[in-house]
């Protein structure tokens, strides 16, 4: 890349003729881009990255390989995001709103804040968390609702160059300890207490419980939401009420490398524990702005409304970061979708006329079985584009969507990514490149799939299926996995040589547009929520009466899949109902309420080879109710354990 002298500003406007337009509006487009960004995708990422705000430019664009794995973009270059999220914006749109909060209960007054508010409510938390001793590398564990505060609190912790690690706040105390000490978090950011739909929640006397198991914790800083009196650790606590009102409103942005870290997010794997995927400045910016504009076809003055949760990666890229990179006007919702009742998502897309809006499939098959009563009472007439994320849509949901929600008139994307992908990689884009229902879609621009067999040998042409991998570096794959990197190149790095692999199936069909099948690992996707068999295995384990148990997934109506777990239980415990709700009371405690299993079989014995290995594929057949073709069962220590588990079945 060459360098130019003289001010950034120049630097940023006139170093590079932009080939494309930041947002492709037209196939052709789409076309020449997706081309020439395989051909030459660092040129081609340059070019994109042009388009951001840089405090110094890269000298180099990008330096990779994927045995390590060691990927670094847009190096040398300084930046800081919330520069590009705020400030940038403030010339021109200062008074335009940039958050709607929406609250949990609908009598509750909404909220629109500006960009100007934001600033100032960015720089408020930033110098509040400056006093509590947080400087640039530390890390900040961030366990709240969702509410305003959260968003200043992930935006004021990447303006200071603070680690933001968001936990979201439906895990329990054990699960919060174990993500606070693996990455030994200086401070938590918490609330007093939360509503989510009719239930209250004690999210402080969570964080208190779990911080009797960490160390590293510093201060806790607790906001205000339901006027709850909780009790305050002495030299520990800080009521942000009281912090707040003499805060300062400016707060310089500190100057951040690109491959300084930006977040950690915690996600599980087929293994172990959850891992904390690590994104760094420069090349999550640039791809989390570039995907949003690209996919949902922004247009300046929209309202975008993605209905995650800013403690899953959903939320961070597509709720805050993607949004205010190109100044739009992003909703955030306190609630849930059934609450006051199934017609609630849609009372708020007419209340504040929403014209993008991106939910899951299981939100969508839920409110679709609540029944059209809950949506024929809303126009829903400014929605422009549909999304849908987070696991396979079904050809039912997406037509239930299409036709009851976009009117048969608006664009439906479903769109495939992971926390570690950082942003969207198969899509459509709204209205301008080719989609099918229950498709995925095409890679956007810069994203080359791969589908391999199970030996790594690549499948070519259409019509074809295999493991999803990726061959060539974007600027936001995950660095590493926190603390621990040989785990990041063993999960996504080490199956096939020289790939990504994302742990998913996918087919490609005659025109090149790829479904996603679903987790070829041991991973479930419950309610979109990722989940792996071992985590909630060593859940149920923790109850004194099990001795061992084994978890499958299995197709779910409403969640896509369900959670089912066979359980040994040790001599003289009952194998009863009240058994399986203390079970479930134990995988509550241990990861939280949306762990749970939906279905607990007792049984004497597991499907085991000689080698000890648990045959999964017999236990998913009979959760799945498939018993007829159950095959080769003789290499089991004890044939018989077979014929008791599907008679046992439920
Ligand atoms: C699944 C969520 C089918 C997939 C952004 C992936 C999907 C995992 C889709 C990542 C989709 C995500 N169609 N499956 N459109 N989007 N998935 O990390 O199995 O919470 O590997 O990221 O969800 O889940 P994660």
């Amino acid at each position: 890349m060459k360098q130019k002298k003289g001010s950034l500003l120049s630097w940023h406007t006139e170093w590079i003729m932009s080939r494309f337009p930041f947002q492709l509006t037209t196939e052709a487009d789409y076309d020449a881009a997706y081309r020439f960004s395989t051909e030459s995708p660092e040129a081609f990422w340059e070019d994109v990255a042009s388009h951001y705000q840089w405090r110094k430019p890269w000298h180099t664009t990008l330096e990779w390989n994927f045995q390590e794995p060691d990927v670094k973009w847009f190096l040398g270059a300084e930046l800081n995001i919330t520069e590009n999220c705020i400030d940038r914006h403030l010339s021109d749109k200062a008074e335009q709103t940039a958050i709607i909060w929406e609250p949990n209960e609908s009598h509750e007054a909404a909220k629109h804040i500006s960009y100007r508010e934001l600033h100032d409510e960015v720089c408020r938390m930033a110098n509040v968390l400056t006093d509590l001793g947080v400087t640039k590398g530390d890390r900040v564990c961030i366990y709240m609702p969702m509410i305003p505060e959260l968003a200043y609190a992930v935006l004021a912790c990447a303006r200071m160059g603070a680690i933001h690690s968001v936990v979201f706040a439906g895990f329990s105390a054990n699960s919060v300890a174990d993500r606070i000490n693996d990455s030994s978090c200086k401070v938590v950011i918490t609330t007093d207490a939360m509503s989510r739909g009719a239930k209250q929640i004690a999210v402080k006397a969570i964080v208190d419980e779990a911080l009797t198991q960490c160390t590293s914790v510093e201060r806790v800083l607790v906001v205000n939401r339901m006027n709850w009196e909780v009790p305050m650790a002495e030299g520990r606590d800080v009521d942000y009420r009281k912090e707040h009102a003499h805060a300062a409103t400016i707060f310089e942005p500190v100057a951040m490398q690109s491959e300084d870290p930006l977040f950690i997010l915690y996600t599980s794997g087929s293994t172990g524990k959850p891992k904390g995927v690590l994104h760094t400045c420069g090349g999550y910016m640039v791809y989390a702005g570039y995907t949003f504009s690209n996919v949902f076809q922004y247009k300046t003055g929209e309202i975008h409304w993605c209905t995650a949760d800013i403690g899953w990666v959903t939320g961070h890229s597509y709720i805050l970061y993607g949004p205010l990179l190109n100044g739009a006007t992003t909703l955030m919702f306190e609630g849930i979708p059934t609450y006051p009742d199934a017609g609630r998502f849609w009372e708020v897309v007419d209340k504040h006329r929403v014209n993008i809006f991106y939910t899951a499939p299981t939100a969508i098959r839920s409110l679709m079985s609540a029944g059209i009563e809950h949506v024929l009472p809303y126009t829903l007439q400014t929605l422009r584009a549909l999304g849908s994320v987070g696991e396979p849509i079904n050809e039912e949901a997406w037509h239930w969507y299409d036709t009851n929600i976009g009117k048969n008139r608006c664009a439906i994307v479903d769109t495939f990514w992971q926390t570690e992908t950082g942003g969207i990689m198969l899509t459509s884009c709204a209205g301008v490149t080719n989609s099918k229902p229950a498709l995925a879609g095409l890679p956007l621009p810069g994203v080359q799939p791969i589908l391999v067999d199970s030996n790594g040998n690549e499948i070519e042409g259409n019509d074809a299926e295999g493991h999803l991998c990726f061959k060539f570096p974007w600027p936001s794959i995950l660095r590493s996995t926190w603390g621990d990197h040989e785990r990041c190149r063993q999960t996504y790095f080490a199956t096939y040589p020289n790939l990504y692999f994302t742990g998913d199936g996918a087919r490609r069909d005659e025109d090149g547009l790829y479904r996603i099948i679903g987790r070829v690992d041991d991973v479930i996707n419950v309610s979109g929520h990722r989940f792996g068999t071992a985590e909630i295995e060593n859940a149920i384990n923790q109850n004194k009466h099990v001795i061992e148990s084994a978890v499958v997934g299995f197709p779910h109506d409403i969640k896509g899949q369900g959670i089912y777990a066979y359980v040994i239980l040790a001599k003289g415990s009952e194998a009863n109902q009240d058994m399986r709700d203390r079970i479930i009371e134990t995988v509550a405690h241990e990861i939280g309420r949306i762990a749970k299993p939906d279905k607990i079989q007792f049984v004497s014995g597991l499907p085991k080879t000689r080698s000890g290995k648990i045959m999964r594929r017999i236990l998913r057949k009979v959760a799945e109710g498939d018993v007829s073709s159950l095959g080769d069962t003789t290499t089991l220590l004890d044939p018989t354990i077979v014929e008791e588990i599907v008679k046992g079945a439920n």
